[in-house]
């Protein structure tokens, strides 16, 4: 829902309340994350939503369950994030005050060399992780899951190598896919 020109958008970012009027209709979310919040984890790559450089994970409620999906920030409008949760890579290790095991997972196995790109593949691998009705590794699935990231440096095997142990560590306490919090906060 994009509330009017009028009216004032009200999302989450990082668990932080964000209310502001529709005063630019053209801000994306990746500059409002860069420059209004200061949080430089988000990369900006191409800018066109073709590298991944810049995903976040967004969560909304559809028919009362909790559905999660990563969106390149570098095209998403910042008018249409009302009653939504954004989440950036950074963030999620800081509220667990732990690697969330995606991350782990992605440590384990080497899965990051400059690390330009890996914020965007940890939230393809967490909007997977999340969806993922089954425990069950499936490397059909971590490819696809991964199809809209580029990386330069480390190749591509180490990072679905992580895909497919990211289920063997213990699940975390938020971020997981019992998250009751998200949901309630979001109706
Ligand atoms: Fe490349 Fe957004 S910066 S998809
Ligand atoms: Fe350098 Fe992927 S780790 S671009």
């Amino acid at each position: 829902m994009i509330p009017n020109s009028n009216q004032t958008v009200q999302f989450y970012l990082d668990d932080e309340l964000i209310q502001i009027p529709i005063e630019n209709q053209q801000e994306t979310l990746l500059d409002f994350i860069r420059l209004k919040k200061n949080n430089t984890s988000v990369k900006e790559g191409c800018g066109e939503g073709d590298c991944g450089a810049c995903l976040v994970l967004q969560a909304q409620t559809e028919q009362g369950k909790l559905v999660y999906k990563p969106v390149n920030s570098c095209i998403k409008f910042v008018p249409a994030l009302h009653k939504k949760s954004i989440y950036t890579a950074k963030y999620i290790s800081k509220s667990l005050q732990e690697l969330h095991p995606v991350q782990q997972a992605m440590v384990t196995c080497h899965g990051s060399q400059c690390g330009f790109c890996t914020p965007g593949f940890v939230i393809s691998l967490l909007a997977h992780y999340l969806d993922s009705q089954s425990k069950k590794a499936n490397e059909d699935e971590v490819i696809n899951a991964i199809s809209g990231n580029l990386c330069r440096c480390t190749g591509y095997r180490p990072i679905i190598e992580a895909g497919l142990q990211m289920q063997e560590f213990n699940e975390p306490i938020r971020f997981s896919r019992a998250d009751a919090f998200s949901v309630e906060r979001l109706q």
